[in-house]
């Protein structure tokens, strides 16, 4: 039997460790047993426990409830807690989702215990090295014995760095595997969309229409924290709503700082105007929300590949993408944080047609990786 220890800490984590459980529940319960360690990085009840409560995931064996703090802090608490763990409980690997601190603490903290890491969504590059995101991630490939990437594109970064002659050799002896499993957060869209539209009413109790409003998102750093860039976002979100209802459910970051960090007036011209802003919803409300919006407008990597499983135009408001693949196919346009931009790619998109060709997998991602680590560690 298989021991692993899932780390889980932001909202996206969550979400994908249903994936995997579900996987792991559904043909290898018999060969893996898997322990769950919430570092606490998310912890308001509509940024955590909603996803437990809605998707059927195992509570934690483990929380550490680091809570908020500055990068260092925050991941030296997460890394002396995960620590902790490894150190009492006997596991035969550690797997990590994606890129946030909660991530890279897993990571540091496995490897120099010699627990071989996995990492889930490997291989994915912005190249601006001044994301916490793309230093966390860089890190963590470099830890992981056994590496998942979603897409040909992270499998060519993977190969561009010399992942594929590396010499590196783990604690086991062994060199590093790496895998196009395809994207675990496709497995979540397909299983739960038709699930999302049968049990949720946020279309009615919001009274939107399909198709007549649009869906954004705003929490990246760079953007929220830059009085600059969160005004320009919030004064395309005014202009796009003169022509269609923008529904908005606002990050915690972003809520605590658009007191502090919008120009003067903008408060005011959002209180008349037809921006909903609602706080964050869970994720079968989000599935419903996806499959509906007319177009996705967000900074948010996981709400971009949403946008792109349920075939909604998006516009992407970041300088870089790590997903190209959805520009490359015409159904995202990079606009950063520049009003103009965003409107522009607004109205480029608002009568698209897509005709989308596949490139994130099959769906099947967590059956995929649950084999792989039975097969490898
Ligand atoms: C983190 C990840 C980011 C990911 C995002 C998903 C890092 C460096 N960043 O960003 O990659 O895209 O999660 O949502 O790991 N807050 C609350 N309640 C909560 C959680 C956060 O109020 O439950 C507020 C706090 O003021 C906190 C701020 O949000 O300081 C930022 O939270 P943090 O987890 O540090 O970063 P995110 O911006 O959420
Ligand atoms: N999400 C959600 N409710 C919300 C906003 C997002 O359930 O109010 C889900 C969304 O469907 C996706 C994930 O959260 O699965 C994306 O998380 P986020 O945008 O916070 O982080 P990122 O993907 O950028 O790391």
């Amino acid at each position: 039997m298989l021991k692993i220890l899932t780390i889980i800490g932001a909202r996206p984590q969550i979400i994908k460790a249903a994936a995997l459980s579900r996987a792991i529940r559904n043909g290898f319960a018999g060969r893996i047993m898997e322990n769950i360690l919430h570092t606490g990085q998310h912890y308001d009840s509509n940024m955590s426990q909603v996803f437990f409560d809605e998707l059927g995931i195992p509570q934690p064996d483990y929380n550490l409830h680091v809570g908020s703090g500055s990068h260092g802090e925050q991941t030296a608490k997460m890394m002396a807690g995960i620590e902790k763990v490894l150190q009492t409980e006997h596991f035969d690997a550690l797997v990590v989702y994606g890129d946030t601190n909660s991530t890279l603490a897993g990571a540091v903290a496995a490897c120099k215990l010699h627990v071989p890491v996995v990492h889930i969504e490997a291989g994915l590059r912005s190249f601006n090295m001044t994301m916490p995101e793309e230093q966390n991630r860089i890190v963590c490939d470099h830890l992981s014995s056994l590496l998942f990437v979603p897409t040909e594109t992270a499998m060519e970064n993977l190969r561009q760095e010399g992942f594929m002659d590396s010499k590196a050799v783990f604690a086991n002896g062994r060199g590093r595997q790496i895998i196009n499993s395809g994207d675990i957060m496709y497995d979540n869209s397909l299983y739960y969309a038709r699930i999302a539209a049968e049990r949720t009413t946020v279309l009615n109790d919001s009274s939107l229409e399909p198709e007549c409003f649009v869906l954004a998102t705003i929490h990246r750093d760079n953007n929220t924290d830059n009085p600059h860039r969160l005004t320009a976002i919030f004064k395309a979100l005014l202009k796009i709503s003169e022509d269609c209802t923008v529904v908005l459910p606002l990050h915690p970051r972003t809520a605590k700082l658009l007191e502090t960090n919008l120009e003067k007036g903008i408060h005011a011209q959002l209180r008349r105007s037809n921006v909903r802003i609602i706080p964050p919803v869970s994720f079968l409300e989000m599935t419903t929300l996806e499959q509906n919006a007319r177009m996705v407008l967000t900074d948010s990597g996981g709400v971009q590949k949403e946008a792109f499983f349920f075939a909604r135009p998006c516009v992407i408001m970041r300088p870089e993408t790590e997903w190209k693949e959805i520009v490359e196919q015409g159904a995202g346009i990079i606009a950063d944080a520049d009003t103009d931009n965003i409107i522009n790619a607004y109205n480029l998109l608002k009568n698209k047609k897509l005709n989308l060709k596949p490139v994130f997998g099959d769906g099947n991602a967590s059956a995929i990786i649950v084999e792989k680590m039975v097969s490898f560690l």
